[in-house]
């Protein structure tokens, strides 16, 4: 699948085995999770554009590179996405952030729709829709089809550890969205949780259970 892109570093293997420990308490999670989410930012930014502006250092004027084309936005999926952001706002500080509340159903794990709030301007931003876990892909695709009813373009997400069924599953509904990822893991499991994944995103950041 071209448009997944697992990235592989050393410090993201390590911090991902911090999260799947289950004696991992709820401090170094959230704080794994958000560097996690800054390590991920770094490479689903790679092909962001660049113009010339001339500047001048304390010894000459000179032309340098910044950040051009179209502001960021970010999209935490409610409730685990949230523990990605702040890793992502450390290196792009300007993004504007959207929340979309989705909740998978227990018995039928089809995603129910709870809230959504995002900037006036979205349709104008590129947004990285973030959430931990990429399990059946329900919620993944519910979150991007509400985005691109509200007329956004260009959409990428961000998980932090992916199933093979939920990639398939977006890469075939949506095509044009590139997912980032720290781990493919094996598979889900009769509950549609990933093997060996790591339990319960939002439960192990907010302590709930
Ligand atoms: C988790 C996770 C994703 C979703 C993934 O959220 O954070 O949003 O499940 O599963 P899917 O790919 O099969 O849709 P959950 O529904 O448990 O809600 P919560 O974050 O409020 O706990
Ligand atoms: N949601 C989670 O938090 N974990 C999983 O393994 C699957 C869905």
């Amino acid at each position: 699948m071209s448009n997944v892109h697992i990235v592989d570093h050393p410090l993201i293997a390590h911090k991902l085995t911090l999260i799947r420990d289950k004696t991992t308490g709820v401090k170094e999670f959230r704080e794994a999770i958000s560097e996690l989410a800054m390590l991920l930012c770094y490479e689903a930014t790679r092909d962001l554009p660049l113009k010339e502006i001339e500047i001048e250092t304390p010894v000459a004027m000179t032309k340098s590179k910044v950040i051009s084309g179209k502001k960021l936005a970010v999209v935490p999926i409610l409730r685990a996405g949230i523990g990605m952001v702040d890793g992502i706002l450390n290196l792009i500080p300007s993004a504007k952030v959207g929340h979309i509340g989705l909740y998978r159903d227990p018995v039928t794990t089809k995603p129910v729709e709870y809230y959504c709030k995002l900037p006036e301007d979205v349709s104008e931003r590129e947004v990285i829709v973030l959430d931990p876990m990429l399990a059946t892909g329900g919620s993944a695709i519910a979150a991007i089809q509400l985005l691109k009813d509200k007329g956004v373009e260009h959409i990428k997400m961000m998980n932090i550890i992916a199933a093979p069924e939920g990639t398939a599953a977006v890469t075939a509904s949506h095509p044009d969205v590139e997912i980032y990822c720290a781990a493919m893991d094996e598979r889900l499991n009769d509950h549609a949780y990933i093997v060996p994944g790591l339990g319960d995103a939002g439960d192990r950041l907010f302590g709930t259970k």
